[in-house]
């Protein structure tokens, strides 16, 4: 791997192997999501915690101060809305010029395996990669499931996660499962996890990330369950005690536990 390539992994992905991204990309489909109407107000508590930032050009350039920023995972694809027919149909939105003059580490595309549109996005990747590899930008391609949420066992998402490092991406972002050991012990490439909708209880969270982290995740790219929490400092600093910090869900759940209950008082 060339120079370039491996400082810029190394900016996002820390010494201990491990890496906290924080989505808040959320609006290039959704609009402006809950708790996300205003991204630049949305990190300003949380984003110490965070390794890297994971967002649009958009959002980044007129949101994120470009001094001192954390290190960017820019999404550069979309073209699609919750209100329009398929979400699936997305293509490449953002060039690599563009990536290259906004100074990114990485670049993400979300590919739709068993959708009608995954030849696309999956050429799309491919084509990401070559550009990516062209100028020393690591991809990171996003696993999507669209609506289908129940999509989400270790079949399905390791046969994506595979196909996606196979294709060329350095990072494979997919949602964690039962079985999670099958989806990354079959992909060649680090796999992190997205966290999906505000889940009912906050120890899932923790449950999940640190479940998935035994079995051979490096970290995550998750956003709604700590932006959308009543307590997003506490939540991002228990999944930083697991990720960076080797502790239990339940003692992660301890120190949000304390976290929130010193904010309160
Ligand atoms: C949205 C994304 C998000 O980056 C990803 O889903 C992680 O966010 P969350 O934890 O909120 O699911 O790709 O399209």
């Amino acid at each position: 791997m060339d120079w370039g390539m491996k400082n810029r992994l190394s900016q996002i992905i820390k010494p201990d192997g491990h890496c906290m991204f924080l989505p808040i990309d959320h609006g290039y489909f959704q609009g402006p999501t809950s708790k996300l109407e205003k991204p630049g107000e949305t990190i300003k508590p949380i984003i110490d915690y965070a390794d890297a930032l994971f967002c649009t050009r958009g959002v980044l350039r007129a949101a994120i101060n470009p001094q001192g920023s954390k290190p960017i995972i820019l999404r550069v694809s979309g073209g699609t809305s919750m209100v329009g027919k398929d979400l699936s149909n997305e293509c490449i939105t953002t060039s690599i010029e563009d990536a290259i003059r906004l100074n990114v580490s990485a670049i993400g595309l979300s590919v739709f395996i068993g959708s009608d549109y995954e030849h696309q996005t999956l050429k799309s990747l491919g084509k990401l990669v070559d550009e990516g590899e062209r100028y020393g930008i690591p991809v990171m391609a996003v696993t999507a499931v669209g609506r289908e949420m129940e999509k989400r066992d270790a079949r399905y998402l390791g046969l994506c996660c595979r196909i996606a490092a196979e294709l060329g991406a350095k990072v494979v972002k997919t949602y964690w499962c039962e079985n999670f050991e099958k989806v990354t012990g079959g992909c060649p490439v680090p796999v992190v996890m997205a966290g999906g909708p505000k889940t009912n209880s906050d120890l899932e969270v923790f449950e999940f990330v640190y479940d998935g982290m035994q079995k051979g995740s490096i970290g995550v790219n998750l956003g709604r369950n700590i932006w959308q929490n009543e307590h997003p400092v506490a939540m991002i600093k228990g999944l930083h005690a697991i990720i960076h910090g080797k502790a239990t869900a339940k003692e992660a759940n301890e120190l949000f536990v304390t976290e929130k209950n010193k904010k309160q008082k």
